[in-house]
C-alpha cells in the first residue's frame, strides 16, 4: 500500500480493512492489550509517516497528537464516534488536519438502548433480575416489583429528533424540544426525558440540580449521551431524596468511573457506554470512519464531518422549521 493508515484500536468486521486496501493503503491495527492508550501510545503508533488515524473517543485528540500526525504527513483523523467532545477541531485545523465523526448509523441502535433503558427503569428488570437471582422469590405477590406503565406517556427529546420517532412507534408522545420552545418546560411536562445532545460548554451540566427539581417526582430519565451533561453528584443526591424518580445511564461524568453513590441506587439502571453497540451499528461506524480517512486521502470531502454540525445551543441560530 502507498498510504499507512492505524487505526488505534480494533473494530469489528472486516469491511472497513477492505475499504481501505482496496484503495492502496496498508492498515496498522493497534493491539495492545490496554483499554485506553496515552498521548505517547499514540505518538509512537503515528510514528515517522502516516497519512490518516481512525481513533476512538476515549483518546484526547488535542494540540499534541494533531501536530504529531501532521508532522508524518498526515491529512485526515476520523473518531469511531459520532461525538467528538474528545477532539480539538480547532487544533486539528490548525495543523491542517481534517476531522470525521460517524453520523447517521448510530441513531436507531441508540434509541433501542434509550428506549430499553425506560423500559428497564419503568419496570425495575434489574432489581427484579438481582431479587430472583438471590434467591428471594417465594411466590407471586400483588405489591412485587410494580413499576409505571410507558404506554400513553410523555417524552421529552433532548437534542435529536429521530430518538423520538422510534418512541412515537412503542406508543408513547413524544415531545422534542427545539430551541424555539422552552426546555424546561418540557422538563416539567415528561413522564420520561431522553437526552442526545452533543457535549460541549454550552450542554455541560445541561441538567443540574435545579433542572432535576423540575421534573416530574416519578419521571424517567435516560442518559446517552455523554456524562457532563448531568451533574451526577446532584443526580445521585436526586434519587435519595426522591426512591420514584428513575435514571438509566449509558454515560458517566468521570468514565469509566461512577459519582460516589450511584451503585447503590435501586432506583438507577446503569451500562457501560453501549449505546451503539449492535454489530450492524459498530460495523458501520467503522466503515464510515474508514471512508472519511479514505476520503481525504483521495482529495474528497468527508462523510462525517463535524465542522457542518450546527451547534446545540446557538442562541443566534434560527429556530427548525
Ligand atoms: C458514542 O458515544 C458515540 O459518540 O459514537
Ligand atoms: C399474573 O400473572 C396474572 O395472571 O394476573
Amino acid at each position: 500500500g502507498k498510504y499507512r493508515v492505524v487505526s488505534t484500536k480494533p473494530m469489528p468486521g472486516t469491511r472497513w480493512i477492505n475499504l481501505l486496501i482496496d484503495q492502496d493503503c496498508r492498515v496498522e491495527i493497534c493491539t495492545q492489550k490496554k483499554t485506553i492508550l496515552s498521548i505517547e501510545d499514540i505518538i509512537a503508533l503515528i510514528g515517522d509517516k502516516c497519512d490518516g488515524v481512525i481513533g476512538q473517543l476515549t483518546e484526547d485528540w488535542g494540540e499534541t497528537l494533531f501536530s504529531a500526525l501532521s508532522r508524518a504527513g498526515g491529512k485526515a483523523f476520523s473518531n469511531m464516534a459520532v461525538g467528538y467532545n474528545n477532539v480539538d477541531v480547532n487544533a486539528a485545523n490548525k495543523y491542517g488536519v481534517a476531522v470525521g465523526n460517524t453520523p447517521g448509523v448510530l441513531t436507531e441502535t441508540t434509541a433501542e438502548l434509550a428506549a430499553s433503558l425506560s423500559l428497564a427503569a419503568a419496570r425495575r428488570i434489574v432489581e427484579a433480575d438481582e431479587f430472583m437471582r438471590a434467591g428471594l422469590y417465594d411466590g407471586w405477590l400483588p405489591n412485587l416489583f410494580v413499576g409505571n406503565l410507558l404506554k400513553g406517556q410523555t417524552v421529552g427529546v433532548i437534542g435529536a429528533g429521530p430518538y423520538g420517532e422510534f418512541l412515537k412507534a412503542n406508543g408513547e408522545k413524544p415531545v422534542t424540544w427545539r430551541r424555539a420552545a422552552s426546555m424546561d418546560e418540557v422538563l416539567q411536562q415528561a413522564d420520561v426525558i431522553s437526552l442526545h445532545p452533543v457535549l460541549d460548554k454550552t450542554t455541560y451540566h445541561l441538567v443540574n440540580k435545579e433542572r432535576l427539581a423540575l421534573m416530574k417526582k416519578e419521571a424517567i430519565l435516560i442518559n446517552c449521551s455523554r456524562g457532563p451533561v448531568v451533574d451526577e453528584v446532584a443526580l445521585v443526591e436526586h434519587l435519595k431524596q426522591n426512591p420514584m424518580f428513575r435514571v438509566g445511564l449509558d454515560v458517566f461524568e468521570d468514565e469509566p468511573y461512577m459519582k460516589p453513590g450511584l451503585a447503590d441506587m435501586k432506583n438507577a439502571v446503569v451500562v457501560p457506554h453501549i449505546a451503539s453497540a449492535s454489530k450492524w451499528t459498530r460495523e458501520g461506524m467503522a466503515s464510515l470512519a474508514a471512508l472519511n480517512v479514505l476520503g481525504k486521502i483521495k482529495g474528497y470531502p468527508l462523510w462525517g464531518d463535524p465542522n457542518r454540525v450546527e451547534p446545540f445551543l446557538n442562541e443566534n441560530a434560527p429556530p427548525p422549521a
